[in-house]
């Protein structure tokens, strides 16, 4: 057990978390998305620790993240002009792109796989750590399983006593982590996990973009991932999520059965929350607020000792596929349909 320090964004602290990473330790640092617990992306011993501080099956590979392009270049090879294309007009971004990676790429960075994820970070801090202590591997902060940490605080309650350091950049403003594809030809992206850079805004730079079928459904038996993150329990609470989906009265009705029980109802802004026989939080009324807020109403449930979390569940349209994703995957797949 080691004491946790939570760093300021002040120029003296960013260095020092610089030092930390180079020293081979790891470090909470905020980024647009959600906060990462940061390692040097090249050093296979710093690497371990990221995976020993979540919890993390040590086949669930970390995104790399870069200051500049030509970085790209350094740590992958075979990278299709539409990843150009793409850095273009997204990067620094919540964009994440997985391309064939070269030999100085660490396996334990990869997972073992012969490809690496690379996202330029728009976040001021973690460009500023990046730029001091080079590539940095990347997880969520969060111990591995459950939802994503929003905030230094988030960050500081899974990992206090487990990491050196935490740095406090406030909230993160998108709140969903970066849309994660893959190429399957030239022309055509994949999106293994929706973010805040939807499919419409990538189909303004690719001729085909298709939504792999994991992202709305369990993995098939037999098919293999097409991202390791796919298999693992993902984003959950302590309490038992479940989703609902239908109009608010149909809610309200599903919701009576669970009238008494320890039930914290998670319903939309403007929602006419009088009519709820259980507790409720809202999470927001557009998808982008949703996506701001639907990590840290999860924590916030725990908080509350809820034994039932019934979400109200979010429209799949844009950033709303990435709400909806997370929280099918923090329910287990259990959505009652009204
Ligand atoms: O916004 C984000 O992406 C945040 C911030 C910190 O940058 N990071 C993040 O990392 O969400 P993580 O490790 O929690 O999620 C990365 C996901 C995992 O599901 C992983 O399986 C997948 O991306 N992934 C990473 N590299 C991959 C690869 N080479 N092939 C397939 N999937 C990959
Ligand atoms: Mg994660």
């Amino acid at each position: 057990m080691e004491n946790t320090v939570l760093l300021t964004a002040s120029d003296e602290d960013i260095k020092y978390a610089a030092e930390l990473i180079k020293q081979g330790k790891t470090v909470g640092i905020p980024t647009e998305t959600v906060y990462g617990l940061g390692a040097d992306a090249l050093d296979p011993e710093a690497v371990k620790k990221i995976f020993a501080a979540k919890g993390r099956p040590c086949d669930n590979p970390l995104i790399v993240h870069i200051y500049d392009i030509e970085t790209a270049q350094r740590l992958a090879h075979h990278i299709p002009d539409l990843f150009y294309r793409l850095a273009e007009k997204f990067w620094p971004g919540p964009l994440t792109m997985i391309v064939p990676k070269r030999s100085i790429v660490p396996d334990e960075t990869s997972g073992g796989l012969e490809t690496v994820g690379i996202r330029m970070p728009s976040h001021d801090i973690m460009r500023k750590i990046i730029r001091l202590a080079g590539p940095i591997a990347a997880p969520s902060a969060n111990r591995s399983g459950y939802p994503s940490p929003t905030s230094a605080q988030h960050v500081m309650r899974d990992m206090n006593g487990i990491i050196p350091a935490v740095i406090d950049g406030g909230e993160s403003r998108f709140g969903v982590e970066s849309t994660v594809i893959s190429f399957d030809d030239e022309k055509t992206v994949r999106i293994l996990r929706p973010g805040s850079v939807t499919k419409r805004m990538l189909e303004e730079a690719a001729d085909n973009v298709l939504i792999d079928e994991a992202i709305l459904s369990d993995l098939q038996r037999g098919r293999a991932a097409p991202s390791p993150g796919m298999k693992y329990k993902h984003y959950s609470p302590k309490a038992k999520v479940i989703m609902v989906e239908g109009d608010f009265d149909a809610f309200c009705k599903a919701a009576e059965k669970y009238r008494g029980k320890k039930t914290y109802c998670l319903v939309f802004d403007g929602d006419d929350t009088e009519k709820l026989p259980c507790r409720y939080m809202t999470y927001g009324s557009s998808s982008s607020e949703q996506a701001h807020h639907v990590f840290s109403r999860l924590r916030e449930a725990d908080e509350m000792n809820a034994e039932v979390v019934l979400v109200r569940a979010p429209s799949k349209d844009g950033v709303g596929l990435a709400v909806y994703n997370r929280l099918l995957r923090a329910a287990g797949f259990e959505v009652i349909r009204v």
